[in-house]
Parts: structure tokens; sequence; C-alpha cells
């Protein structure tokens, strides 16, 4: 046992693993920037009230799963739970509401929840997210949801669900909750302990349980879609009607209620086509018409995701799809006369400056280990610097595969390698 271990729930992500992360970054820019969203990064930590706002107590992720602490001048912060508070605040700090609306931002970033770790479920994990801030049309929700359809179609991922809702706004959502309450009065000692707590705190919760007490009364419960205002009704049909329109299939689901507290509206999650078990979205979002105002801006409407990048390498593998194959080594350089160290370090220089990819042997190793390294490292190619090499002013160039080799001066050699 080594003296040290990463804490619970957070990983290395080592070099075997690179290759996935950077395809998934490439692509969630490539697929947001088609879609004309620019990249933001915020801080990783917070002012704890960006995050802990009055509202969103009730909220597992600030009363269970939020790193808070006081730094050394007593200032009360938070490491980033989640992205979309966090750019709500960077739009009102940096003016954001004067330049046109709305406003398409997207991040790859690293957030922190001291959750339960499992298979999909860290401490400090990643998403790629998308904010579109300063419209309510229909038009953007489903342009947000195509968004994430669209970086998992690039991906390759197949099988995938849509999982749809709406879940009112300020005007029909608080008669909603009173008839919810009125549905589980009578049922309160027979539900688990979280939802007795969730009753009085944040009833919507009620209906997305998943402890076994509380199962049998989800069917019955009344559903939010069913008491919508009309403005939100209309909204929702819409924002259907449009996804249709794309040819995105959906599955509307009356308890998918979302576990932050600003949603209003639409609200969906995309579920893996293997589901791996409880808690297994690979992202999820919705409307959030009331956050901005909540951080002290005017009324200002903002829809989003956030896509977490474990679960979906997770999922790719499962899926036995990977990444593009990467470009192997190009050359090993072999130095078999220590008198020949600096020759290798200027043919290394000389290479990599016309961009071919160089790893430079030890002289203190013999030939035949730094070959074997080569081998071990998969390189196409050995470059062997000699006595015979120095006194020639040339280069030994070996292909490792068809094991050919020449003796070549060092221009040849780059105008070779670099073609
Ligand atoms: P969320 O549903 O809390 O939403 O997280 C979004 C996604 O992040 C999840 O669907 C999942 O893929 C991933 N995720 C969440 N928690 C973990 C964890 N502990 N370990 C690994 N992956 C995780 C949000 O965070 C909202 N900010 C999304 C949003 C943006 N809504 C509007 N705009």
């Amino acid at each position: 046992m080594p003296q040290f271990q990463a804490p619970r729930g957070v990983s290395d992500i080592l070099p075997s693993d690179q290759p996935y992360w950077r395809w998934l970054r490439d692509t969630a820019a490539r697929v947001a920037a088609n879609f004309g969203y620019a990249e933001i990064q915020t801080p990783v930590f917070e002012h704890a009230g960006v995050f802990i706002r009055p509202g969103a107590e009730g909220t597992d992720l600030v009363d269970k799963e939020v790193y808070r602490f006081e730094d050394r001048g007593g200032d009360d912060l938070v490491l980033r739970p989640e992205g979309t508070a966090a750019v709500c605040r960077a739009y009102l700090e940096h003016g954001m509401q004067n330049l046109p609306q709305p406003v398409r931002l997207f991040y790859i970033s690293s957030f922190f929840r001291y959750d339960r770790p499992q298979a999909g479920r860290y401490r400090m994990f990643y998403q790629f997210g998308a904010e579109a801030i300063g419209d309510g049309e229909p038009a953007v929700d489903a342009e947000v949801i195509d968004l994430l359809r669209s970086f998992f179609d690039a991906l390759g991922l197949t099988g995938y669900r849509l999982l749809l809702n709406s879940i009112g706004d300020q005007n029909c959502r608080p008669a909603y909750i009173e008839k919810l309450r009125a549905y589980y009065a009578d049922k309160l000692d027979r539900l688990c302990a979280d939802c007795r707590a969730r009753y009085v705190t944040n009833p919507l919760r009620l209906l997305d349980c998943k402890n076994e007490p509380c199962q049998p009364f989800k069917a019955d419960a009344p559903k939010i879609a069913d008491n919508l205002c009309d403005a939100c009704a209309e909204h929702f049909a819409t924002v259907k009607s449009l996804l249709e329109g794309l040819g995105i299939e959906y599955t509307i689901v009356p308890t998918l209620v979302r576990g932050l507290d600003y949603y209003t509206r639409t609200a969906f999650e995309f579920e893996p086509a293997a589901d791996g078990g409880q808690q297994s979205a690979l992202g999820g979002g919705g409307r959030y018409d009331g956050l901005i105002e909540q951080l002290g801006g005017k009324p200002t409407p903002g829809i989003g995701f956030g896509a977490g990048i474990e679960r979906l390498i997770l999922n790719l593998k499962r899926q036995e799809l990977g990444p593009p194959e990467l470009p192997r080594l190009n050359a090993y350089i072999a130095i078999a006369d220590p008198a020949a160290q600096v020759r290798a370090v200027q043919v290394a220089d000389a290479l990599r400056r016309a961009n071919v990819s160089v790893v430079a042997g030890a002289a203190s190793r013999s030939l035949r280990a730094q070959l074997r390294h080569a081998n071990q490292l998969n390189a196409r190619h050995a470059l062997v610097i000699g006595s015979e090499e120095l006194a020639s002013g040339t280069v030994n160039l070996r292909d490792l595969e068809t094991s050919e080799q020449e003796s070549l001066p060092l221009e040849a050699v780059v105008l070779r390698l670099s073609h």
C-alpha cells in the first residue's frame, strides 16, 4: 500500500484514458461552435451565496453535497457543485445582458459534490455544459436539447433516450405543490425519512424518490403537466412540436423534476441505452427563468444542460466506441556511443521542429535496451547514432516494421519522416 492514495471519490485521469478525454473535449467544442456557443471558464470556487441561495435549501446539493469552507481571510466559499449558477453570476458580473440575447455559452469544467461514490458517481467529476441566457422562447429549449443530442451523435453513441417534462413556473407551481401535499398528507407515515423531510422543504422531490417505500404512491400522484397554467402549457406544447420537427424522440416522464432548485418549465434528462442502475443520467438540464433574478439581476430567462464526461466515457466503452487512433511515436533516437549524446539532442531538436514526434534514448543504456524501449513505445522508426554516424555526419534510420535500414544525412531523415 502506498502511503497516500487519492481521496475517496476522486481519481487520476491516466495517460491511457487521455485520448477519450481529448476526443470528448474536442467533439464538445466543435459541436458547441456549430451551434454558436462560446466557451466560458468560471473559477473552481465561488462565494457560498452563489449556490446556497434562499430556496435552494431542501435540495441534496445544498444540504448534503456542497464542499463549503472558510478561507484564511474569513470568506465563506464553496467548491462549485454545478455550473449554471456560476455562469449566471458571470453573466451579471460582466454585463452580458447588454450583449445580443440569448448569450450562448458552453464549458467543460470540474465540479465537486460530497456524493456517495460508485460507478459513474464521483466527488469530483467533469461536465460538458451549455447555457443560453436571455431568451425564453421554446425554440431555445429545442436548440439546447438538439445540441446535447448532436454531441452524443457525433461520438457515435446510440440507444440513449430523452426524458422530458415541464415543471411549470411561479404562477402555476404553488397550486400544484398544494395538491401534491394534499395527496401525500395521509401517506406520510409510510414514506421514507428523506421524503418526510421533503414534504416540508421540497415536495416536488417526492416524485423522483428512489427509495422503496415511496414507489407505490407515485403513479396516482397528481401530475404537474396536468396542472400547468396556459402560458406554460403552450410553451411546453411548442417545445414538443419543435423536437418532433427535428426528429428527436422523447418520452414524457411526469415524475422528472430534477434535483436542483432553480428549474422552471422544461426539464429533461438523457438516459443511456443500458441503464447502469440508479442515477445514471448521461446529462440533464432545463429552463431556469428565475435564477438570474435570485442572483440579483433583472428577470432573465435561461436554459441549459450539463452532461457528465466520466459517465459518457463509461457508456462509450460499453458500446465499444473509442477515439480515433492517435498518431504513434514516429522516431526513437538510440545512442550507440556516449560521444553521440550532443548529436542526438540536435537530431531530436531538428526533427521536432519539423513536427516529427521523437523520444531520445539514454546514452547510459545499452543499444539493445534502447531498441527494446523503442519497441515498447511502439515507435515507427529508430534512429541510431554511434561513432560511425558521428564520423560520417549521418544517422542510421531503421524502419521498425520492415527492419530495413540505411544511413542518411540528417536533412534526408527530416524530409523522410516529416512526410
Ligand atoms: P445535474 O443533473 O446535477 O445538473 O448534473 C448533470 C450531469 O452531470 C448528470 O446528468 C451526470 O451526467 C453528471 N453528474 C452529476 N453528478 C455527478 C457525479 N457525482 N459524478 C459523476 N457525474 C455526475 C446540473 O449540474 C445542472 N447545472 C445542469 C444544467 C445546466 N441545468 C441547466 N443548465
